[in-house]
């Protein structure tokens, strides 16, 4: 199927890829030339394994970048994967969707072809069906019923992208028409997953919710966790016996620092801020937020109470991207970390396989070391804040530190040196 995937972000350069790999003819229209012209030379613009061997294979075969809509109109659908962020007022930005509905609209005005717009991006419900097909229906007039719309959520994690996509646990299509439903559902034909049919709000809050419960679960972990740590009992055995039941599950009940990236944090602010605009208080989803901004904060207040004062002492992080695999540091728990040890007068000496460029984008006036020992050398204290595999192995390395208090963020360590944040 000729296919249009709108936007070489995260979402949409693993869509583009996966769907070429599944064997469909995609053009990815990028409206960032220097970004498109990287792609095209098969450099990837993130850090995903598997991406850059999916891009040399289907670049100029089956996967083109493009950087306009001049085209779109060729195609039988057009997935929209724009980003989302958060505001300061943290309701969702949707200006990138409002100039692709806008360029969408513009394109598709000039032909007369059947088209589906599918949006991926996680929008606020109503969107598709308000914001953007009155944007795109305001330009072509539509007057023949020609262009249809769908919503298509994504739940691929970083680090596990093209896994996930290969994957999924489920599609979910919102559409009001069946044989939409029945295009769009075609797209995945080479894929082993059940499909669930819905109405486009409900596909939008499918999104929001999946991503609340999965951050309440880790938000419930570390509080129990933070109990636990009382109580001298290891919130990780509790956990194992807890998510033995089946209902539950075992999955993202590991208590630590918190949860990082661009899609919990904003999500729920999103949600929290769609509740409150329907004159809701929606309690639960602002503590979920409340542990996770706690959570760094009592790290570094347990380093104090072991460490004394923390002006003038040398503090090693290990870990600065949101979680192992990736080398992106959106939202992650490394960065309160840091503020926090900065503005009580601690000297950060920070390493990270992955993330020091993005790091050093956002807190350039600390020092950067190129290893684990680096890093270590001569510290007072360390704090472990990302859970890489590399960090698990550490031991003798330690013995570098001038000081022994070692505080995990994150259950990794093997050699048993180090406190934990909630065990
Ligand atoms: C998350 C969801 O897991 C995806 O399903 C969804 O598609 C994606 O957001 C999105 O909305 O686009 P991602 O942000 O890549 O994916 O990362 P996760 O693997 O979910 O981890 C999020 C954070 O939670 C990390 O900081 C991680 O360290 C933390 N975490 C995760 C915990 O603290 N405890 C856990 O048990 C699990």
């Amino acid at each position: 199927m000729k296919i249009s995937v709108i936007g070489a972000g995260y979402v949409g350069l693993v869509t583009a890829s996966c769907l070429a790999e599944l064997g469909h003819s995609i053009d990815l229209i990028e409206i960032d030339q220097e970004k498109a012209e990287m792609i095209l030379a098969g450099i990837s613009p993130i850090n995903e394994p598997g991406l850059d061997d999916l891009l040399s294979k289907h670049i100029s075969h089956n996967l083109r970048v493009i950087t306009n809509y001049n085209e779109v109109h060729k195609s039988k659908l057009s997935f929209v994967c724009v980003g989302t962020p958060q505001m300061i007022d943290g309701n969702t930005d949707l200006s990138m969707i409002k100039a692709v509905s806008k360029s969408l609209g513009t394109a598709l005005s000039m032909h007369d072809q059947d088209h589906v717009v599918i949006v991926k991006s996680t929008v606020p419900p109503g969107t598709t069906e308000g914001l953007i097909s009155s944007i795109i229906l305001g330009y072509t007039g539509d007057t023949e019923n020609k262009i249809k719309f769908a919503m298509n959520p994504e739940f691929l994690r970083e680090g596990q992208a093209i896994t996930d996509f290969m994957n999924p646990d489920r599609i979910i299509i919102g559409c009001t028409e069946q044989y939409v439903g029945d295009t769009v559902a075609s797209v995945y034909s080479g894929l082993n997953a059940p499909v669930m049919r819905t109405a486009p709000t409900v596909a939008e809050m499918i999104k929001y919710a999946s991503n609340a419960l999965l951050a309440m679960k880790i938000s419930f972990s570390n509080e129990i966790g933070n109990i636990c740590k009382r109580l001298d009992i290891d919130v990780y055995d509790v956990m194992r016996g807890v998510g033995m039941d089946h209902r539950i599950s075992p999955h993202f009940l590991n208590a630590g620092v918190g949860f990082g990236g661009s899609c919990f944090p904003k999500d729920i602010m999103s949600l929290i801020k769609v509740a409150e605009s329907l004159g809701e208080n929606p309690v639960l989803l602002k503590s979920v937020i409340k542990v996770n901004e706690q959570q760094p904060l009592r790290m570094v207040e347990m380093l104090e109470k072991r460490a004394g004062p923390l002006a003038g002492k040398v503090v090693a992080v290990l870990g600065l991207a949101f979680k192992n695999d990736t080398d992106d540091v959106r939202d992650s728990r490394a960065l309160p970390v840091i503020k926090e040890l900065l503005r009580r007068g601690a000297l950060v000496r920070a390493y990270d396989p992955l993330a020091i460029p993005n790091m050093s984008k956002i807190i350039p006036d600390i020092e950067y070391c190129e290893s684990t020992a680096e890093a270590l050398k001569d510290a007072d204290v360390c704090l472990i804040m990302t859970e890489w595999p590399e960090f698990g192995e550490l031991d003798c390395e330690f013995d570098l530190m001038r000081g022994k208090i070692i505080i995990e963020g994150r259950k990794i360590l093997k050699c048993g040196r180090a406190e934990g944040i909630c065990w």
